[in-house]
């Protein structure tokens, strides 16, 4: 018997010279070989390959490419054109003379019916270039740490995890998934940079790629011009995504076969014999310069007898004239398959439903009498794997195509359903991770409940591993459950429950703010009574509005969303839920609210800082940390207990809460002269920020190196550097919509301060009054103050003629900018800030008068800030 690994030499050699009979070592019969060019899901030619016309240019350009890859300067190609006009071709050309060179070519494609399923893209390419394809899951995790050596174990399992070849017995790290897709573009990055060996990587119609893989790759390829790599990436002009735009790619756009191109086509396939001549024109002409109508068109003359002797050789015997000629592609490809035989037409109906590539196994278990010899006959399927377990694949994907659409939707049904059944039955272990592909089939045979069931089941699978991933099971479940007929008993609660889950975690996702289809949701939980269901999708909107900074909505909102709490009465939800609509209204700036829904979550936690962990981990530190807050910032006494308690406490939650309490904390108390920027302090924020970075997911990292930001440009020296450049990596992070919109007004105020610190008084003021009118014209917001005490120091430090006036005015709008009774944080600042304009106005006793009740409130409150800064006053 010929082992796997031998076999996998022998199969995937690629693509120069015809194949010779050899002996191998173990096997009986001579195999088919060819010298070992390449690996991965390269389709060799076998035979009927004509010869390259044309592409000149391209195949220079391509070749030149490569040689500079080869010499370091790696590169991204994308070659673009319609179905048919040559792309594969190229890639293959390329790959050959890749190969001849000894580069190693890695190859892999992704499929229309692969879409949605998360990774798996990624996942093939990975395997291809780890040169792990082959091997059984054990050997596989064993050569993967060989490839690398130095990678985190943690990092690895998340790797194995990725590729397919996890250990089921060993437990996934927990880790969560913006995070996780973090850390495995961090180790691929840097397994590809640390690769000596050039390599080229092939990624072929990338028109079907799945959303995970298509933004991983997006990520990988930014590194790519530091190695010795060439990526080769094809796709069809209606593809517009993310590996249209990779900066720095080389486009190839392939056009036409010239006329002169296409008759030389023609005239290869057909041959030159004279009663041949006018139908070369009208196969070119017909063709429209497209190379595999031209190979179409003439096997369905073949086929059909029209023409007679061999390929390269035909004759016609009848006249031109009389000769029909299919209009389209499609319709050449159509008339292929209907001549089949009825076996062989199901057989390949059934192997269009499987996808571009199909083994054996599969096949027989959807189809009786397979019969894959009369599909290779006819040049429609190629065998590619020569093991135990023999490969297909469609010569084309344009034949898959239609030999799927041709079929009658019910035998389609059928044969999902069959499909769906024998991929579970294969690999019972893998259920979940095949999840999004059996509830793709059985959607497509029609079994609306069990495709709701496995899209779900997908859906929970993919949270821990990747929120954009679990949306796209959630939305394929949601149209699932759609679709199901009015009377269905079930249909009101399988339409909410994906949108529940869609809605609730929209704000992890990120993006352009898109619609979070709440609307929708409420109008569903209303008609059936549904309660929590609306209590758990409002809370994903009042935090998307919030992380928005859309402050009108969040404070409408809000008290919505606390309403509908409390009228469910579910301690648990209740204590989950708040949290959203709490830092809603701290963003706001309404801390008298805040307070009481910090103390009715303290209150329902009883104490237990694990209760209602469905969003974040502890919500009862976070209400601590925030009752302190908004105890200082309404001057009430305790609050330095709370703020005590609550880093205490987070130092022992998870990354997100502990986070989430530093910004809160931390940047509120430290900017606002509250808290002095201390050795704790310091202490805290870099350890949360640490923490954040091993496992924390991407939104708790932000609120950490904000966090981290700001307690850092509060100090001298180096520090302070290192602030800004936190800062300015959030500032562009939020732009982005990678992050949080409500980051800007904090680090536009930072950096508008250092403007007025390093003398750039201009500067600080435009960008300071910016901020204070958004802030203002918003209705309020926690930073209004802040942002009106830098741009009024400013102004009566620049003290020109108009500014003293403007700082007045500005001063006089932020006291009557409506705001809760005895808001000290405010209060305190319009101390200072009169003072300070009194002195502008060389106003002594007014002066001295408004700066004693501003350090001697300072020192009731226990402001460390403000006594420091009070004390420095003249
Ligand atoms: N320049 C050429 N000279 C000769 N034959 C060619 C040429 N370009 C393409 N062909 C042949 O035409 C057929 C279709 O080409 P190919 O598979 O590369 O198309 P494609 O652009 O990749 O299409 P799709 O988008 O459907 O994948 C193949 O059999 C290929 O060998
Ligand atoms: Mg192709």
């Amino acid at each position: 018997m010929l082992s796997e690994s031998t076999a996998h030499l022998v199969e995937n050699t690629a693509v120069l010279g015809e194949p010779e009979m050899v002996h191998i070592k173990g096997a009986d019969d001579p195999m088919p070989t060819r010298r070992l060019l390449a690996v991965g899901e390269h389709r060799p030619r076998l035979r009927g390959e004509s010869s390259l016309v044309g592409r000149t240019w391209e195949l220079n350009t391509a070749t030149a490419i490569l040689e500079e890859a080869v010499g370091g300067a790696g590169c991204v190609v994308t070659m673009v054109g319609p179905a048919g006009i040559g792309k594969s071709r190229l890639v293959r050309e390329t790959a050959a003379i890749a190969a001849a060179r000894g580069v190693a070519v890695f190859t892999t494609y992704c499929e229309s019916h692969a879409r949605d399923i998360p990774f798996h893209v990624v996942a093939r390419l990975g395997r291809a270039s780890m040169g792990i394809e082959y091997l059984d899951a054990g050997a596989a995790r064993a050569h993967l740490r060989t490839q690398v050596p130095d990678a985190d174990a943690d990092d690895l399992l998340l790797f194995d995890d990725l590729l397919g070849i996890a250990d089921p017995a060993v437990a996934l790290p927990d880790i969560a998934p913006a995070a996780r897709r973090r850390r495995l573009t961090a180790l691929i990055d840097a397994a590809t940079l640390a690769r000596t060996e050039p390599g080229v990587y092939v990624i072929e119609d990338a028109h079907w790629i799945d959303e995970v893989s298509e933004s991983m790759l997006a990520d990988f390829l930014t590194v790519v011009p530091q190695a010795p790599s060439l990526v080769l990436i094809t796709y069809r002009p209606e593809y517009l995504g993310a590996l249209t735009r990779v900066s720095g790619a080389q486009t190839i756009a392939l056009r036409p076969l010239s006329g002169a191109q296409a008759s030389a086509l023609t005239t290869e396939l057909l041959g030159s014999a004279p009663s041949t001549i006018g139908l070369a024109e009208l196969v070119a002409s017909r063709a429209a310069g497209n190379p595999f109508f031209v190979e179409e068109l003439v096997r369905d003359l073949a086929e059909r007898g029209v023409l007679h002797g061999r390929p390269g050789a035909y004759l016609l015997p009848g006249d031109v004239t009389d000769v029909e000629v299919p209009a389209t592609l499609q319709a050449s490809l159509g008339a292929r398959i209907d001549r089949l035989d009825p076996t062989a037409k199901r057989t390949l109906g059934a192997a269009a439903v499987i996808g571009s590539r199909f083994d054996a196994d599969l096949l027989t278990s959807m189809v009786d009498d397979a019969d894959v010899g009369a599909l290779i006959e006819a040049e429609l399927v190629e065998q590619v794997r020569f093991t135990a377990r023999a490969e297909y694949a469609f010569r084309h994907p344009l034949i898959r195509t239609v030999a799927y659409e041709s079929q009658l939707k019910s035998d389609r049904a059928q044969l999902h359903r069959r499909l769906a059944a024998a991929i579970e039955q294969r690999d019972p272990a893998a259920a979940d991770e095949n999840a999004a592909l059996i509830g793709g089939h059985l959607e497509a045979a029609g079994d609306l409940h069990a495709a709701f069931a496995w899209h779900m089941r997908a859906g929970t699978w993919s949270t821990n591993r990747d929120i954009a991933a679990a949306h796209t099971s959630w939305r394929r479940a949601r149209e699932v459950a759609d679709r199901l007929p009015d009377d269905d008993p079930n249909r009101v609660s399988m339409r909410i429950a994906p949108r529940t889950l869609l809605c609730a975690t929209a704000w992890r996702v990120g993006g352009s703010g898109a619609d979070t289809g709440f609307d929708e949701l409420r109008e569903l939980c209303t008609a059936a009574g549904d309660q929590r269901s609306l209590a758990i999708g409002m809370s994903g909107l009042v935090t998307e509005h919030f992380l928005r900074a859309h402050r009108r909505e969040s404070s409408r909102r809000a008290p919505e969303h606390v309403e509908l709490l409390e009228s469910i009465g579910d301690p648990t939800l209740t204590v989950a839920l708040l949290p959203m609509a709490m830092v809603a209204k701290y963003d706001i700036g309404e801390m008298a609210e805040v307070l009481r829904l910090a103390q009715r979550i303290i209150d329902l936690a009883d104490r237990d800082p694990t209760v209602g962990d469905l969003i974040i981990g502890s919500p009862l530190t976070f209400a601590i940390a925030m009752r302190g807050t908004a105890r200082w910032c309404l001057g009430i006494a305790g609050w330095k207990d709370d703020l005590h308690q609550a880093i205490t406490m987070a130092r022992r939650v998870d990354p997100l809460t502990r986070a989430g309490v530093m910004w809160c904390m931390y940047i509120t108390a430290i900017a606002y002269g509250v808290l002095l920027p201390d050795a704790t302090a310091l202490r805290d924020t870099a350890d949360t920020l640490a923490a954040a970075e091993q496992s924390g997911d991407n939104f708790a990292l932000d609120l950490a190196r904000t966090a981290r930001g700001v307690t850092l440009v509060h100090q001298h020296g180096p520090h302070r550097e290192a602030g800004f450049e936190l800062l300015a990596k959030i500032r562009e992070r939020a732009l982005n919509q990678r992050f949080a919109l409500i980051a800007l007004p904090i680090v536009d105020i930072h950096i508008a301060r250092e403007k007025a610190r390093l003398g750039d008084l201009d500067g600080a003021i435009a960008l300071a009054r910016t901020v204070v009118d958004d802030m203002l014209s918003a209705g309020g917001c926690i930073w209004s103050a802040l942002a009106t005490t830098v741009l009024v120091e400013a102004l009566v430090q620049r003290a020109g003629e108009a500014d003293l006036g403007e700082a007045e005015a500005v001063i006089e709008r932020l006291a009557a900018a409506p705001a809760d009774e005895g808001l000290v944080l405010r209060e305190i600042w319009l101390l200072r800030l009169r003072a300070l304009l009194a002195r502008a106005h060389g106003d002594a006793a007014a002066y001295t008068d408004l700066r004693d009740r501003y350090r001697d409130m300072a020192k009731s409150l226990g402001f460390d800030g403000h006594i420091a800064w009070a004390e420095a006053m003249p």
